[in-house]
């Protein structure tokens, strides 16, 4: 087979090796721009899993680049002032030079023909190859030529770095360094990658950047300011650069590159040309080896070219995919670090260590025990205001909201169960909430209930508007309070264009077969196509729903509810006075946000004129509709709870759409998680984050790094009401509160748990 590797970096060396090796008869020339021993960049981070990739696939390069290797085991944070270590974490890093001098030599030594000093500019001096390989990097002039079949997005990140080294070793951590400057917050991510010689990559906001001048300097001005800011940390050792052939200043914006397809007729990506993975996370080149051992796999396994290609785009194109959702996760974390500058150095070193998200509470824990259960008894201390004698778990921390304290952290989110009749919650909403109150949450929330009967979603919904519904939640509530120490808080809502729909488990939010009552909204605007026109509300209408809002929140206080939460989300009535897409009013409570706001908080006024000043409100929110920028938007959002922080709201329920047909939510695990973390961070309030939160490593994650102060569990509370008593069991914690005729249930369950193995996610 005849083959031209465009690029010689890593991926297109390696493929070119992995190739020989199958079959010494190919006639592969790797073409590149640069000299053997000139190359751009410093070291790179490889793992032990490479390691072992790269010895299955070629033991000689292998061994040569093990030898290469320098090992550390620890991160070191510093910042204002402080330096958090943590350990466990095993790095090897090598030279790029290095490495790549070790793959030259060995493809030499295999008979690849190495074309130095050659310019890729277009595919037409190889049309005669059998294969013509595109590793010629991030900004590919390969992929460029067949750009209409292989249809690159490119996302030009915010952040500006630039890669230095240095002879300061930093040979005892992985480093990041934060520094506060006049003009913003600048960092560096250092590492040893041979016997003297650390990479320094600095990277800082294009608003710090510009402040600091950079835009005008040349490389040696740069490297001068760098050094006056990093000085403490570099002992007196300079930084350099090898970027001599950029021209200007070699600072960069990072570029995340995707390909809708990898190959077309005889041309195939590989590596940064394909796909990258921001530097932060440390894979792009673990990437482009392991695809290039791959392709040239599956091209001798394989019936047909056609086949090859195919199997390897289908393989490494979700590998690639699975990183570059970590590595977008780290590099958003960078470049909204600012956000995070308030937090206490443990929770800061806490949320660097898992910003990726594929590092979880427990995964440290089996990294660096004594240092996780510091972070622990921290988060505990901050709590509690005393110092523990020893660890618990985040999510088994008490949490105070004006007189309410909650036992834990764990929030059995609003469920509606459409089984009330008309609107008296019924034995069942007593053995459902009772049996959650039970399960050790901190806090159970009741469904949406209505402030009339014709603000109710469904014929199903409950409602507090007559005496016997106050009864029959005054009978719940006298419970929970009896036999549990679980705090019990009511949702009121209305549910306004969403309103006369019919039950759950039927078809969802369409009206209903006959009986239908008239809905009213902010607009006349329909939920769908096959819901009814909503009636548009006048004054009059918005001060008899205030009333009822008002009454309902009296006949609460009278039921001996803990809490009160205001559903201000999922497009129901107050979700829709919020969100442009349904409020297109001209009068003051359209337009703006401010206006638009008006109604929502009018009603909150007026429900916490009533409400005992003891007892806090939150309201749940919607805080994206995912549409885009015609809808609310998670900047929005922030807009949105600085009002309601104004206004006294205690914390907010940071939940997310069910307000457009519109919509295109992108689901995951924590999905609405970092809208909550943006909220609680910018506006300094409180939240409850929510949404596909399902295990207790998620949630202990989401405290510790302070991305929210209570987690909501929704459908996990439907399999399992005992959720929380049985996490307190895999965790081995045996603090929390059984109700006695269970404990003989309670001891089995701790000793059975004993015997499993301990809860932690693959990094
Ligand atoms: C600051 C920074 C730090 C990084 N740290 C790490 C890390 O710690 N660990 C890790 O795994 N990855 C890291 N990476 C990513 C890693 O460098 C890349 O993912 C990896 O090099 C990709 O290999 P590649 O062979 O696909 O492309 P490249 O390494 O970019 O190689 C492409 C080659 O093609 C050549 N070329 C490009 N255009 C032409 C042309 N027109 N004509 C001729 N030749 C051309 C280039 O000179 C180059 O040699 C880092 C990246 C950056 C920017
Ligand atoms: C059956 C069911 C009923 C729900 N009813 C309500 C409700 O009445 N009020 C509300 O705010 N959210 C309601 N939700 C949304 C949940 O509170 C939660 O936000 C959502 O299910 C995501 O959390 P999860 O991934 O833990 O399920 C409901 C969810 C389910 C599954």
């Amino acid at each position: 087979m005849r083959v031209a590797c465009l690029g010689g970096g890593p991926g297109g060396l390696y493929f070119a090796i992995a190739m020989k090796l199958r079959d010494a008869g190919h006639e592969i020339v790797v073409v590149e721009r640069n000299r053997p021993y000139d190359t751009f960049g410093w070291g790179v981070v490889l793992s032990d899993e490479t390691l072992a990739n790269l010895r299955a696939a070629d033991p000689a390069s292998a061994e040569e680049i093990r030898r290469a290797f320098v090992y550390w085991d620890d991160i070191a944070v510093f910042y204002r002032g402080t330096v958090t270590r943590s350990s466990g974490h095993g790095f090897s890093g090598i030279g790029r030079k290095r490495l790549l001098n070790i793959l030259q030599e060995r493809a030499r030594a295999l008979g690849v023909e190495l074309r130095f000093e050659t310019e890729i500019d277009g595919l037409e001096p190889y049309r005669g190859y059998d294969l013509v390989v595109g590793a010629d990097g991030m900004n590919s002039k390969v992929r460029n030529a067949v750009a209409h079949a292989f249809k690159p997005d490119i996302d030009v990140r915010l952040a500006k770095y630039i890669w230095l080294g240095t002879h300061r070793k930093f040979d005892d951590a992985f480093t990041f360094i934060f520094e506060e400057t006049e003009h913003g917050w600048i960092w560096a991510h250092a590492y040893q990658f041979d016997a003297d010689t650390a990479t320094f990559i600095v990277e800082c906001s294009e608003a710090t950047w510009r402040g600091l001048g950079f835009e005008h300097m040349s490389q040696e001005e740069t490297i001068a300011a760098c050094e006056r800011i990093f000085a403490a940390n570099l002992g007196g050792h300079r930084l350099m650069t090898n970027a001599g052939h950029l021209r200007g200043s070699a600072w960069l914006n990072f570029n995340r590159v995707l390909c809708r397809t990898w190959s077309h007729d005889n041309v195939v990506l590989m590596g940064d040309a394909a796909a990258t993975a921001h530097f932060s996370v440390g894979s792009g080149t673990k990437l482009a080896l392991e695809s290039a051992i791959a392709l040239a796999e599956y091209l001798h396994t394989e019936p047909s070219m056609g086949d090859a290609l195919r199997r390897y785009e289908d393989e490494r194109r979700t590998e690639a995919l699975r990183l570059q959702s970590a590595a977008r996760n780290s590099t958003e974390w960078f470049e909204e670090v600012e956000r995070y500058f308030h937090l206490d150095p443990v929770q800061f070193n806490y949320a660097l260590l898992t910003r990726s998200q594929r590092i979880s509470h427990e995964n440290l824990r089996a990294r660096d025990k004594a240092w996780l259960e510091s972070a622990e008894m921290w988060f505990e201390e901050r709590a509690t205001g005393a110092r523990p004698n020893s660890a618990r778990p985040p999510m088994f921390t008490p949490f105070r909201l004006r007189d309410l304290q909650l036992k834990n952290r764990v929030v059995v989110s609003p469920m509606a169960q459409y089984r009330a009749v008309d609107g008296m919650p019924t034995d069942w909403h007593f053995v459902h909430l009772a049996e959650r109150a039970k399960g050790g949450a901190g806090l159970v929330v009741t469904e949406m209930t209505c402030v009339s009967a014709q603000g109710r979603i469904t014929p199903g919904c409950t409602g507090m508007y007559a005496a016997e519904h106050e009864r029959a939640w005054k009978r719940i509530v006298d419970f929970v309070h009896a036999e549990t120490d679980a705090k019990i808080a009511i949702q009121l809502g209305h549910s306004g264009p969403k309103g006369s729909t019919q039950l759950g488990w039927e078809t969802m939010d369409a009206p209903l077969p006959h009986g239908n009552w008239e809905v009213m909204a902010p607009s006349a605007v329909a939920w769908s196509r096959d819901n009814q026109l909503p009636r548009q509300m006048t004054r009059a209408d918005m001060e008899e729903v205030r009333a009822q809002f008002v009454r309902a929140a009296e006949m609460a206080e009278r039921a001996g509810f803990d809490m009160l939460e205001l559903h201000y989300a999922h497009g129901y009535l107050m979700s829709a006075f919020i969100t442009p897409l349904t409020n297109r009013r001209t009068d003051e409570f359209g337009g703006g946000l401010e206006n638009r706001m008006r109604f929502p908080l009018e009603v909150f006024h007026a429900v916490r004129a009533v409400w005992p000043s003891a007892k806090p409100i939150s309201v749940r929110i919607s805080a994206n509709d995912w549409v885009g920028a015609d809808g609310i938007t998670p900047q929005d959002a922030v807009a949105i709870a600085r009002l309601l922080k104004e206004a006294g709201v205690d914390i907010v329920d940071v939940s997310a759409g069910q307000t457009s047909q519109a919509a295109r939510p992108v689901y995951g695990r924590m999905f609405q998680t970092p809208f909550s973390d943006r909220i609680r961070n910018e506006v300094g309030i409180a939240t409850m984050a929510v949404g596909n939160i399902y295990e207790p490593d998620h949630v202990n994650s989401i405290l510790m790094a302070g991305r929210a102060d209570l987690c909501c569990l929704a459908r996990p509370h439907l399999a399992d009401p005992y959720w929380t008593l049985h996490a307190a069991a895999q965790l081995g914690y045996t603090g929390e509160t059984w109700p006695k005729p269970y404990l003989a249930g309670r001891d089995q369950l701790h000793r059975l748990a004993g015997r499993a193995e301990p809860a932690t996610e693959r990094v």
